[in-house]
């Protein structure tokens, strides 16, 4: 049998539990927060002065924070591209409405309140050109990605459990950083984003521990493929308006690392965690192809490490059009 079909029959076998696993993983649509939970009411008469409120507090926010809070929502925004592409997985059945595209529309529908609460924030703070920003998701949208993985279910699996993770821990750190400039509102939407990440990432990373349990060696492969050529981030196409493809992410991505949002350390523990937590020193039952794979995995984080030590980020800061220094 093909590779593609013994995936497609994997599939198959685990669709019957992804029911369970929404029911495990995520929360109904009558109980989930809503962006307006952290947000002005505009029914209300105290709307203007919770606005105003919302504007002084984002004074004492800095430069590189907002960079980072507005690549973060466009990262956010550009769901279109992550929803259609995981609907296009080898096994996610969008006519058959099967278990695994009921999976990725309630993600979806997740997800889709992250970019939400934050572009109003954003749009509200007053410390951002929104024209700017939304230019920019534009055109993220309208470039779409290239993560490598295909529509091979393993690869996408891993690349989720990784995303996830990494969402989880940027929305964190911009929770506390907020949280350290008294800004107690943002830093409680950025940790509740951070909460529906971590169920995510926990969801995504039991599927692929499922594939491990029937398929080990072509889950191995797959995740060592991922990692061979490395994560890209979905927002890799980053550009500013007037910009060429991709040409604003390193700036962004620089920014991240210089406030400690999201560095090369980050990286490489999402990859300590993903080894942990599939127990990837004891998978049994591997090809001699898949054992090779495993030894390449196992030493990857510290040769990682030794690379990353060396890496320097640039001090300086790039001005970027969504935010205005003048307004600093
Ligand atoms: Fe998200
Ligand atoms: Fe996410």
């Amino acid at each position: 049998m093909s590779l593609k079909n013994v995936r497609l029959e994997v599939m198959q076998f685990l669709e019957k539990d992804v029911d369970a696993l929404i029911e495990k993983y995520l929360i109904p649509i009558e109980t989930i927060w809503q962006p307006t939970d952290f947000l002005p009411d505009s029914e209300s008469p105290k709307f203007f002065d919770e606005v105003k409120e919302i504007r002084e507090l984002a004074k004492d926010l800095p430069y590189d924070f907002w960079v980072v809070l507005v690549g973060d929502m466009i990262t956010e925004e550009a769901l279109p591209t992550y929803e259609s592409w995981l609907m296009d997985v080898e096994g996610v059945g969008q006519i058959e409405r099967n278990g695994w595209s009921k999976w990725v529309r309630h993600w979806t529908g997740e997800e889709n309140r992250h970019g939400d609460v934050l572009n109003k924030y954003l749009y509200l703070s007053g410390r951002v050109n929104m024209r700017e920003i939304e230019k920019t998701t534009q055109h993220l949208i309208a470039d779409g990605f290239d993560i490598g993985t295909d529509r091979d279910p393993y690869k996408n699996f891993v690349y989720t459990s990784f995303q996830e993770l990494a969402t989880y821990i940027s929305h964190n750190r911009v929770a506390k950083l907020a949280k350290e400039r008294g800004n107690k509102q943002l830093s409680k939407m950025c940790r509740i984003i951070s909460g529906d990440e971590m169920r995510h990432h926990n969801a995504y990373s039991e599927f692929v521990e499922r594939i491990f349990a029937v398929d080990p060696s072509q889950m191995m492969m797959a995740f060592h493929y991922m990692m061979k050529q490395k994560i890209t981030m979905p927002a890799h196409f980053l550009r500013e308006s007037g910009g060429q493809i991709s040409s604003a992410f390193e700036e962004f991505s620089n920014t991240a690392q210089r406030i400690g949002v999201y560095t090369s350390m980050d990286y490489i523990d999402i990859l300590e965690k993903l080894l942990k937590r599939w127990e990837i020193e004891k998978v049994t039952g591997l090809t001699d192809e898949a054992e090779k794979a495993r030894d390449y995995l196992i030493k990857l984080p510290s040769r990682m490490t030794r690379i990353a030590e060396r890496m320097k980020v640039p001090e300086n800061s790039f001005e970027f059009k969504w935010v205005e220094p003048a307004k600093l």
